[in-house]
């Protein structure tokens, strides 16, 4: 592991046991989340995005289960830590910020009780009024007055609900923050101002942060690097240049052309034939091939590998696997 990947995710699953069987809901993934960047994942509803974000934090319960993957977080296998200690890692090292912030809140504790028992936690012999100043810093860093510190969670709007968690993460000074749709419950001034906020956050801070969303323009406005998912796999990784500017896969490229762009009539806009595929019975081979215009024969019948196709711009496509698909068709021809 090179000294600038913070968190290398090394084939992870991630099931849940349903009554109609077993849910593969993260299949085998490997992403590497560099130091000071901010990478986003994207990909349709259901394709196991916020599974993922919490299982980087061993966050999974009732039906969930890690059966396979390691978690080489900043040079230790999470995976090996006893899960009584987990809670250490979840406050001092990864910050989450969940789809429903409320969940994660105590409901009777007030803002500021929860920002002054965290950052007495984390820092010990912190007095009273150190803690509240830092407090009130934090937050009115995060765009929330001062003055709302003594509300109670149920009193603020969900976004703000998001930003109090980002200021608890940064008075733990977590390394990692994962934000699970952070914007999604924002208008769209307050939206761009949150956006400018995490790229602020990442300079000052230097914070490392995986934006979950399924907002392909939120990605594009302010991430890094970006991951795409399909169907409980990882289907392209690259730069947002890379991914924005030449997408490989072809479910990237019709995320990328299903967008509305503002110069566009609306004939224009491409259409994903299809639905995503049940994660119970997942087809066989590729599994975005029986939506995808470009699909050969081989894609119902293998997986293609999660293959590097120029500098760290990998994506699972039999496209860029060519050379194997000619040699299994010849292969076949003579067989
Ligand atoms: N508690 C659960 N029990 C059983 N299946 C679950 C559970 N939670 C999620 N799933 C299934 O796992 C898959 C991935 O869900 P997940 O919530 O991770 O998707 P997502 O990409 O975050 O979607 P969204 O964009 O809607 O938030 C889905 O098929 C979902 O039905
Ligand atoms: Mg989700």
């Amino acid at each position: 592991m090179t000294d600038d990947i913070l968190y290398s995710i090394r084939n992870l699953t991630v099931d849940y046991k349903t009554r109609a069987g077993i849910v593969h809901a993260v299949d085998n993934v490997s992403l590497d989340i560099r130091r000071g960047e901010i990478l986003g994942l994207v990909g349709e509803s259901g394709c196991g995005k916020s599974t993922f974000g919490k299982a980087l934090l061993r966050l999974h319960d009732g039906p969930a289960s890690i059966p396979a993957g390691e978690l080489w977080f900043d040079g230790r296998d999470l995976m090996k830590v006893p899960m009584k200690d987990m809670p250490e890692v979840r406050g001092a090292e990864i910050g989450m910020v969940f789809q429903d912030p409320m969940t994660s809140l105590n409901p009777v504790q007030s803002i500021l009780e929860h920002l002054t028992e965290t950052i007495q936690a984390h820092e010990p012999g912190t007095s009273d009024a150190a803690a509240k100043a830092r407090a009130e810093e934090l937050i009115e860093r995060l765009g929330i007055r001062h003055e709302r510190l003594n509300e109670y969670p149920h009193q603020m709007s969900g976004g703000m609900r998001q930003r109090v968690m980002i200021s608890l993460a940064l008075a733990l000074r977590a390394k990692l923050v994962i934000a699970d749709e952070p914007t999604t419950s924002l208008d769209v001034i307050v939206e761009a101002k949150f956006l400018d906020l995490l790229k602020e956050l990442q300079e000052e801070f230097g914070l490392t942060i995986l934006l979950i969303t399924h907002n392909i323009c939120v990605v594009a406005e302010v991430c890094d690097r970006v991951a795409v998912m399909y169907a409980a796999k990882m289907a392209e990784v690259g730069t947002a240049e890379e991914v924005f500017g030449a997408p490989k896969h072809p479910y990237t490229q019709g995320l990328l052309n299903s967008v509305p762009n503002i110069d566009m009539d609306e004939i224009e806009l491409y259409k994903m034939g299809g639905e995503p595929p049940s994660l119970l019975h997942p087809p066989k081979g590729c599994r975005f091939h029986p939506r995808c215009p470009q699909a050969m024969e081989i894609c119902g019948q293998q997986e293609p590998s999660f293959e590097e196709i120029a500098n760290g711009h990998r994506t699972a496509c039999w496209l860029y696997q060519a050379h194997e698909a000619a040699a299994r068709a010849k292969e076949a021809a003579n067989g």
